[in-house]
């Protein structure tokens, strides 16, 4: 029995010698990661850090601020970086920042947090609700602002150890006004690889995070239209060219493009969302105003819906005796192209998701027609984007409520996990890419 014992252990011993002289870079490159990250989440979850980031989130919450308007925010996050002794260039693209962690050594790794709320009027009844009227964080962008600055903590913390250098990116004006191609355009973020971003939900439970490799989110755009008519008494209509029937025909026409002409194998969406017209019950208006949204997954889509979009209104004004002008308004509000997640850089960032949450809270996730402008990135270098689950289901917030509702809260458990999150995907990207 002894014997045997002995000669068991001998074998296994030199089986594991030389499993570990064969993977010996790969595994001290790990074990030092792992030293590297396995303490961030506790790290972020000690009661101080913890109340630190819900201070930091709750004063973005109070001061909502507008596209292009984030100067307090903007203000905000500076004085935290200065006191965490990081370096920043500001400002970029109006109210943005790009902070720098580490000593400029290549790779270059982005984490992107976009700062802007929107013009809804808070209707939570929270302690640190909206002091703004007219507007809200409801879509988490100060959830976002927080969980970035927590990352900043964590890696300046580390600054010494990591193997590239981490560009921290705050941006204004994600809400319709394309902040992260102006970021680009200023070329804040020229030399960097790769880069990360992250967007609450309200649909996953905290704790568990969501993304898929390839196109993740549609491109979009808008467009404005009058129909312009000749105005006079309703009971008279043959004395009129009505702009409310050509609209109508209009908005009916335009849901043919993705209807009868787009494949049905292709994602597209056209939605009218508004129409601004008469006033009295007997008067047929001069003119009429609408407008509202389309989106596709490829460069084609988008140029396809866009000149079908104005064809058909101006030929269905041309029907009723109408004329029409079409506007896409692409120099105020750029339109979107589609997220793309870079495979290589989604596989990274679920890999460290699955070691800091657990595999079975790294979810599959569905494309949806919802847009980013973190597509900008996406065209420009490998990004990933992830969904990050903070869903308030507290009585207290009245059940779900999505994102953009004037009800809607989230749970702030969520803020040091996406710190952790951010910090752990950025440090082990640099084992990966060394560059000597
Ligand atoms: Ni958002």
């Amino acid at each position: 029995m002894m014997d045997s014992f002995c000669t068991k252990n001998f074998f296994f011993i030199c089986i594991l010698a030389v499993v570990l002289l064969t993977n010996f870079p790969y595994n001290s490159c790990a074990i030092e990661t792992e030293s590297l990250t396995g303490n961030l989440l506790e790290s972020a979850t000690q009661p101080e850090f913890l109340n630190w980031l819900k201070i930091v989130r709750r004063r973005i919450h109070a001061y909502p601020e507008l596209a292009f308007q984030e100067y307090k925010t903007s203000q905000l996050v500076r004085d935290e970086l200065d006191s965490l002794g990081i370096k920043y260039v500001s400002p970029v693209a109006k109210t943005g920042l790009v902070g720098t962690i580490g000593s400029g050594r290549k790779p270059w790794f982005g984490l992107r947090a976009d700062m802007d709320a929107l013009p809804i009027q808070e209707l939570v009844d929270l302690e640190y609700k909206s002091k703004i009227d007219g507007k809200m964080h409801a879509c988490g962008h100060d959830a976002h602002v927080t969980m970035l600055l927590g990352a900043a903590r964590l890696l300046q913390n580390r600054r010494d150890k990591l193997k590239g250098t981490v560009k921290l990116v705050f941006q204004p004006a994600e809400e319709g006004c394309a902040g992260a191609s102006h970021m680009l355009e200023e070329g804040a973020l020229d030399g960097v690889k790769a880069i990360f971003g992250m967007h609450v939900s309200p649909y996953l439970p905290t704790g568990i995070i969501g993304s898929r490799p390839g196109p993740i989110m549609a491109g979009a755009g808008r467009f404005t239209a009058i129909m312009q008519g000749k105005g006079g008494h309703a009971a008279l209509p043959h004395n009129t060219r009505d702009p409310v029937l050509a609209v109508s025909m209009a908005v009916l026409a335009l849901q043919q493009l993705v209807s009868r002409e787009t494949d049905p194998l292709e994602s597209r969406v056209v939605s009218v969302a508004f129409v601004d017209g008469g006033e009295a019950g007997n008067v047929i208006p001069d003119s009429v105003k609408f407008g509202g949204t389309f989106r596709f997954m490829t460069s084609e889509g988008h140029s396809y819906l866009k000149q079908r979009i104005k064809e058909i209104i101006e030929i269905q004004a041309a029907v009723h005796q109408c004329s029409a002008t079409v506007d896409f308004a692409e120099d105020l509000m750029r339109p979107y192209p589609p997220t793309v997640n870079d495979p290589t850089i989604y596989e990274h960032a679920k890999k460290v998701g699955e070691n800091l949450l657990g595999e079975q809270n790294v979810l599959y996730a569905p494309v949806t027609m919802g847009a980013e402008d973190f597509s900008f990135y996406s065209q420009k270098m490998s990004a990933a984007f992830f969904s990050i689950g903070a869903q308030n289901k507290t009585a207290a917030s009245g059940g779900v409520k999505g994102l953009h509702s004037p009800y809607f809260t989230l749970d702030e458990d969520v803020l040091p996990i996406g710190a952790a999150l951010h910090a752990a995907v950025a440090i082990s990207y640099f084992d990966t890419h060394v560059q000597t």
